[in-house]
């Protein structure tokens, strides 16, 4: 098979290479799948750069969707799933950049028939993702206003439908200008935006930012993926007993931090959350899985795909995400 492969840490054209290798085979549980869509996540940037501890070289990526092309008896008893089953998957055994991907079967979801394969791979992780975050993490109400980070990209632009839909006030931020004609454009009231661009100084801006479009309270939840660069102006931006769910860092890590900063702020929570922890059982995987395919069916949830690269691209693609310039998914096509 082609694989792309992840040589040593660091910028994405020196780490990222198109090799040949045999098929991997699955073992007992497992599923082996033919991609026909690979999607790339901010996640496959932490590993590939050594922020996230990774062992050098492995593929690179989480996600995917596809067809099986083969399953050990024990994976079809766990999951249904047999040769031709159309599968998504957010987490992968032996990496997704590849033309053949070993998934656990427990691991594995179903597409449903009025999905196709590609708007599969680019909904599966970020979507489960958003709904956790707003319906788990923080359970969104009508009546509260939530700031959302990066609120044009993967996550962000399907965080902020969801959230929408529930009725709140959004407030979304975002990098640069060409972004918020993406989001007025997308015809749904309620948002009001912020970027982060024209400001010299985040921390007291972007508080100031949202503190002034929430009658100086602040917001009950500030959603935050950019993580060093915005952490304290993230503190300054939640309303007392609010919660500030900081579940990425596009900037970098966040420096070590006192709890006392918590109370100093009002009593806010903070949490970490991450996806495996929200879909730690089959049946909650499962559920969140049908939960946004069956949104994306209905026409509640719109998937903007940004770019679609071919496999050999990996470098371009992860390129393209770290830029700041993507609006939406970014996929790989075998
Ligand atoms: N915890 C979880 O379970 C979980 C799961 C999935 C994703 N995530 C996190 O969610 C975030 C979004 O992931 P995604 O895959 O959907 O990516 P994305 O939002 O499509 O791309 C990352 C965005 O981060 C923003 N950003 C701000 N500062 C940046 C910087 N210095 N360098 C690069 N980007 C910067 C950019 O938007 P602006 O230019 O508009 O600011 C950029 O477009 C990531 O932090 C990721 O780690 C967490």
């Amino acid at each position: 098979m082609r694989a792309i492969q992840a040589i040593k840490p660091g910028p994405a054209p020196r780490s990222l290479r198109l090799t040949d290798m045999p098929d991997p085979q699955p073992g007992p549980g497992q599923l082996l799948v033919r991609p026909a869509a690979i999607g790339v996540n901010y996640i496959d940037v932490y590993r590939r750069n050594g922020t996230y501890t990774m062992p050098f070289p492995h593929i690179p990526g989480s996600e995917g969707a596809g067809e099986v092309i083969a399953a050990a008896d024990d994976a079809t008893e766990i999951s249904g799933f047999t040769v031709g089953s159309r599968v998504a998957w957010a987490r992968s055994v032996s990496g997704s950049y590849a033309d053949a991907v070993v998934v656990n079967a427990a691991q594995a979801v179903p597409v449903p028939d009025d999905l196709d394969l590609p708007t599969a791979a680019a909904v599966t992780l970020q979507g489960m993702t958003a709904d956790y975050l707003v319906r788990s993490t923080f359970p969104v109400k009508p009546d509260h206003t939530v700031a959302l980070y990066a609120a044009a990209g993967g996550v962000g632009l399907l965080a902020g439908q969801m959230i929408r839909r529930i009725g709140a006030h959004l407030i979304a931020v975002v990098g640069s200008a060409p972004k918020v004609e993406l989001l007025l454009d997308d015809g749904v009231p309620q948002v009001d935006i912020v970027v982060l661009g024209t400001m010299r100084n985040v921390t007291t801006e972007l508080a100031e930012a949202i503190r002034q479009r929430t009658d100086g309270l602040g917001a009950h939840a500030v959603f935050d993926s950019i993580g060093r660069d915005t952490f304290a102006a993230s503190l300054e931006s939640v309303r007392r007993r609010g919660m500030l769910v900081l579940f990425g860092g596009s900037s970098g890590p966040v420096p070590a931090f006192d709890p006392q900063e918590l109370n100093a702020h009002g009593s806010i929570f903070l949490t970490r959350p991450t996806l495996a922890d929200y879909t730690a059982t089959r049946q909650e995987l499962l559920e969140r899985a049908a939960r946004v395919f069956g949104e994306v069916s209905r026409g509640e949830l719109k998937v903007r795909i940004a770019h679609s690269f071919p496999l050999a691209e990996a470098a371009a693609a992860h390129t393209a995400l770290e830029s700041r310039t993507t609006m939406g998914k970014v996929l790989l096509i075998p």
